[in-house]
């Protein structure tokens, strides 16, 4: 696949089918994905790769949690306290696009989004898991750097026929990931990812969110 189609095919996907992926593509995706840039070449990126018993017991485990109300401890902020315009609208459109394709309702939300939001856990039903997670001796343009790595391990899937959904919510809980991955404490859990093949029949899947046009954000200098 051409890497201006990849890009552009990328999207989060939310249900996948149960088809497993070759251990061979997911070294390749890595692999390729460490082709990203990082300042003087520090390579900051930490990767798991979970499935079968240990992608069970971090499902199992995050459900318990949130079903015991446990309260969320992720290792950074990830969003504002106070959300401002245009990010606002964009995170409300965001979620009603989400929930229009589940077919939540707005009287049901409350339980129906409880699902919906441990679907996350169960990372859709894909056979693979992703943990990326970085040094806490590094700073936050080493955060950059994974940014740089993360996307490209999305769109290298991408160009591969899989899919892939980044998922913040699958570090709320970085404590229960670090235990059951043995990972040191000195690691920060930046997020977790769906990897798998699209299950392009679900409703879920059949939504794009639009972007904005580099009109918008792009100002051009002679
Ligand atoms: C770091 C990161 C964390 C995200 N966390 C979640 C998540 O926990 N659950 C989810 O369903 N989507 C998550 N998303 C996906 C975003 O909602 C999605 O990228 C955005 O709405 C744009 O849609 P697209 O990826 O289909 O283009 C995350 C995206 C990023 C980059």
């Amino acid at each position: 696949m051409e890497t201006l189609e990849a890009i552009k095919r990328r999207k989060s996907i939310r249900a996948y089918l149960d088809r497993p992926v070759a251990q061979n593509d997911i070294e390749q995706i890595l692999s390729c994905a460490s082709q990203a840039p990082s300042g003087v070449n520090t390579q900051p990126w930490q990767v798991a790769v979970v499935q079968g018993q240990t992608k069970t017991a971090i499902t199992e485990a995050l459900i318990a949690a949130r079903r015991s109300n446990e309260k969320p401890n992720p290792d950074y902020d990830y969003y504002p306290d106070d959300w401002q315009e245009p990010y606002n609208g964009r995170r409300i459109a965001c979620g009603r696009a989400l929930y229009k394709a589940l077919g939540i309702e707005r009287k049901d939300r409350k339980q129906s989004q409880q699902r919906a939001w441990e679907n996350n856990y169960r990372f859709f039903g894909a056979p693979v898991g992703l943990f990326f997670s970085i040094h806490q001796s590094l700073n936050t343009g080493s955060w950059v750097d994974m940014g740089m790595f993360i996307q490209t391990v999305m769109i290298a899937a991408t160009a591969k026929g899989l899919s892939t959904c980044p998922q913040a919510s699958l570090a709320e809980f970085p404590d229960i990931v670090r235990r059951i991955l043995d990972i040191d404490d000195q690691y920060r859990l930046i997020c977790g990812m769906s990897l798998g093949y699209a299950d392009t029949k679900q409703a879920v899947n059949q939504y794009q969110l639009p972007r904005e046009s580099p009109d918008h954000f792009a100002r051009w200098f002679d």
